[in-house]
């Protein structure tokens, strides 16, 4: 499994249910790393897109309730999602939100970090990336948007 996720300096990444920015080249990157992949996010992060599921893409929800996402395929616990990876055939992309990341991080081996050179205010964050996490590129960055921002890949 692989995950993506934008930051701020201060590894915050929500706000109310949302995004901290609408970086649009970031969204368009996102949407080009998992269009024919397979995602997986909690049903907050779920609910939080304007347009679900995300076409041309499999769509995975974590909930406890996968009765009120009838539209797409749910587990209601990671051993269930562990399992299923196991027959995936494309590779799964992790989207969030902060539960998410942190119960999912242990089985991730590629983080994709958008790190928004800015600092928000917040009420979700991303957990720090432990040792044995090594930053193996870094891009310029970009500025073309209203913040700043870099994208960065790590490997576990
Ligand atoms: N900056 C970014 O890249 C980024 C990316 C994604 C999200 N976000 C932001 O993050 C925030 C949402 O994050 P969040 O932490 O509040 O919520 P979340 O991780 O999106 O979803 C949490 C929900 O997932 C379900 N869940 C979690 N662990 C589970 C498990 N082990 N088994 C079954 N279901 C499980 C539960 O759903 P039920 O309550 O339905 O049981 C739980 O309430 C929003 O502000 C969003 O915009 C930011």
């Amino acid at each position: 499994m692989e995950l993506i996720v934008a930051v701020d300096l201060n590894n915050a990444i929500g706000k109310d249910g949302d995004l901290l920015v609408h970086l649009k080249p970031d969204l368009k990157r996102l949407r080009e790393m998992t269009t024919g992949n397979i995602i997986v996010m909690g049903s907050k992060t779920y609910m939080s897109f304007p347009k679900r599921p995300l076409p041309n893409r499999e769509n995975l929800v974590l909930t406890r309730h996968p009765e009120l996402y009838p539209e797409v395929k749910c587990f209601t616990d990671i051993n269930q999602l562990l399992e299923y990876e196991k027959t995936a055939d494309k590779t799964i992309f992790v989207l969030g939100g902060g539960d998410v990341y942190n119960q999912l991080l242990p089985y991730c081996t590629k983080a994709h970090i958008t790190r928004i050179i800015s600092e928000f205010e917040a009420d979700t964050y991303f957990p720090d990336l432990g040792e044995e996490w090594k930053k193996v590129w870094e891009g310029e960055i970009i500025t073309t948007e209203e913040y700043p921002f870099r994208y960065e890949e790590y490997h576990r």
